[in-house]
């Protein structure tokens, strides 16, 4: 496992860096995407240099890590987020787009695997070690699933919403051994509320802390700024 610390501009130039450079390799990448807002400055610097590179997304697939169940409207969902901070300023086929779904979330797998697998994942991680939704104590070998979300992380979810009593409480997220099955994971922590969740993913406490599963993947850089690096 990679850690490199280093300020939030720098950490979206090197991630999109990662994402740039598997495309000119592989045109037809798989790309697993999170939404949130630590991704937000990658995507941005990935729009910039796919327009000035002129690299083209039209053969790429992407599969999300997780949606909202009964999310309360278009905006507040995962698709619409993706649409707005990627998909809507590449050219991607929206049909190449994918997101679990209640309809879906027992194929996602297959799905990925058909699609040969995801080549390049990004993840963010919550204040309490979550990657994707996996909340602590979700078993290692999970696959695609539902899930309630932790109270920490509607509260946290919740600025994206106009009260509390909006924010959807179940989710559909990738399993742990989905995300791991990933062939290159990128995670990314910005912010002093991420420092305990990194200090417990670089100790591998294990299952209290989902993201430490990460410690038996080959191919794993973790971009942290100064304030998620502080307990380290
Ligand atoms: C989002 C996701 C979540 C977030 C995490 C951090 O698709 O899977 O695990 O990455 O909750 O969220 P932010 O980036 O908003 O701090």
């Amino acid at each position: 496992m990679k850690i490199i610390i280093d300020t939030k501009e720098n950490i979206a130039s090197l991630a999109s860096d990662q994402f740039i450079n598997l495309l000119k390799r592989k045109p037809n990448a798989v790309l697993g995407l999170a939404t949130g807002s630590t991704p937000i400055d990658t995507y941005k610097q990935i729009i910039k240099k796919a327009k000035e590179q002129n690299i083209s997304f039209k053969d790429v697939k992407t599969f999300n890590l997780d949606e909202y169940v009964n999310y309360p409207f278009y905006e507040a969902s995962y698709r619409f987020f993706m649409d707005d901070n990627l998909f809507n300023h590449v050219d991607i086929n929206k049909e190449n787009t994918h997101f679990p779904s209640h309809e879906n979330y027992l194929d996602y797998d297959n799905q990925i695997k058909a699609c040969g697998g995801v080549d390049l994942q990004i993840l963010g991680i919550g204040a309490n070690g979550h990657i994707g939704f996996n909340e602590p104590n979700t078993p290692f070998d999970s696959l695609t699933h539902v899930t309630d979300l932790q109270r920490k992380t509607i509260e946290d979810n919740a600025r994206f919403f106009s009260s509390i009593d909006e924010v959807p409480t179940k989710a559909i997220t990738m399993g742990l051994t989905t995300i791991m099955n990933s062939k290159e994971i990128i995670l990314i922590a910005l912010g002093e509320n991420k420092a305990d969740a990194i200090k417990a993913l670089v100790d591998n406490v294990g299952v209290s802390c989902p993201a430490s599963i990460l410690n038996g993947h080959d191919n794993v850089t973790i971009y942290c700024d100064k304030a998620a690096a502080s307990k380290l």
